[in-house]
């Protein structure tokens, strides 16, 4: 996609910057501010381009925009992306502070039009480096008065997620199904625990093999990286990065289900087409994701106890029943039955402060 294409982006604001001497750029994408302060993460990776930084950011704000419409959350949809000039784990700790330093200052002169939070490569310690010089961030580590890791509550979510979406489908209960865990990182890891403890048999795949080492202990069959997309399984779930199911993909794979936490699994919406063509039940990611922005906006803006934010990520099956029935009813596939439900509930929302 040209640069051109790329600012051609029907969202509400893109805010650009490089600095030189880190080597880092940085992206903010404020998709709406239609239903309250845009939220999203921040994302940290190498990108071959700034228009890919852009293309990537602009979509991932669009997400956000989606999770929390269908949600029911009062905040709009922004992502941000800092496109690093090496590996993240080959960046020096006074560096990495320094570009942590400047999104921040970035950030902080949007002056609350957009809250941020931890996405790949950020966690609750960076969400504190930026708090020293913005307040608009969610996040924090507890003892900085801040929610923490959204990890433990996403994982959660997409479990539930798993187990509508498998009875949905016809494969009954999780015990005894064979799962297809595609990154073994924070949400991964969670979930692999829980889908253990249901009774599934899990394969799992990491590019990180220190990620694998207690899944060998535990007896979980170790699927290579580029064999994922040929491996037969009961549920698939995509636990890594975005865009790993395209056409090709989504007509080679050999699964009844897709459920996982990645943000934008499908690369395009013919990927959504064969899916559906095949049989294959896909739950919309803005959906079955959404036990994160439950756990941060709930605590930091709603106020919200553990059992409230437990009870809203429980219902995340639910909210899936009512796509499942959208796509059926219209013959559509459920990635568009999701928008339309998530179009539907915004316009039942309120603003916060509306
Ligand atoms: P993470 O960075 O802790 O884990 C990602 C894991 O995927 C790492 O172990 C990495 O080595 C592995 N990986 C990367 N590329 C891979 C590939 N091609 N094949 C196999 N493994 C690969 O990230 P986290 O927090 O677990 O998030 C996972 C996904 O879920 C991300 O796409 C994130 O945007 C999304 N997500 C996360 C939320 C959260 O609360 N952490 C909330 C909503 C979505
Ligand atoms: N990055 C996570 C997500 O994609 C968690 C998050 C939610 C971060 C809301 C900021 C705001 O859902």
């Amino acid at each position: 996609m040209s640069l051109d294409d790329v600012l051609r982006w029907d969202g509400e604001l893109t805010v650009t910057r490089h600095d030189p001497e880190t080597g880092a750029s940085f992206v903010i994408r404020v998709d709406s501010t239609r239903l309250g302060q845009a939220a999203g993460g921040t994302r940290a990776a190498q990108y071959p381009s700034l228009a890919g930084a852009l293309e990537d950011a602009g979509k991932l704000a669009g997400a956000m925009t989606l999770k929390m419409a269908v949600s029911g959350l009062p905040m709009g949809g922004g992502k941000s992306v800092i496109a690093l000039p090496a590996p993240r784990k080959d960046i020096a700790p006074e560096r990495w502070q320094r570009i942590l330093q400047l999104h921040a200052e970035n950030i902080d002169r949007l002056n609350g039009t957009y809250w941020t939070g931890p996405d790949v490569n950020t966690d609750s310690a960076d969400m504190d480096v930026l708090n020293e010089t913005t307040e608009f961030v969610f996040g924090r580590s507890a003892d900085r008065g801040g929610a923490g890791s959204s990890a433990v509550n996403t994982a959660l979510g997409v479990f539930e997620a798993m187990k509508a979406t498998a009875s949905h489908a016809g494969l009954g209960s999780l015990d005894g199904l064979s799962i297809l865990i595609q990154g073994l990182g924070a949400v991964g890891g969670r979930l692999a625990t829980l889908a253990a403890e249901a009774g599934a048999r899990l394969l799992v795949s990491d590019t990180d093999f220190q990620r694998l080492s207690w899944a060998r202990e535990f007896g979980c069959t170790i699927v290579e990286p580029d064999a994922v997309s040929t491996t037969p399984c009961d549920i698939f779930a995509p636990c890594a990065v975005g865009g790993v199911i395209d056409s090709a993909t989504a007509a080679r794979l050999t699964t009844s289900a897709i459920v996982g936490a990645a943000n934008n699994i499908l690369a395009d919406e013919r990927a959504g087409d064969i899916l559906r063509q095949r049989g294959i039940l896909y739950a919309p990611d803005f959906v079955a994701n959404a036990g994160g922005a439950f756990h941060l906006v709930g605590r930091e803006v709603l106020g919200w106890d553990d059992d409230t934010v437990a009870q809203h990520t429980n219902r995340i099956g639910d909210t899936l029943i009512e796509v499942y029935a959208i796509s059926e009813a219209e013959d559509i596939t459920t990635d568009a039955a999701a928008r339309i439900l998530a179009r539907r509930r915004a316009a039942h929302s309120q603003p916060v402060g509306g």
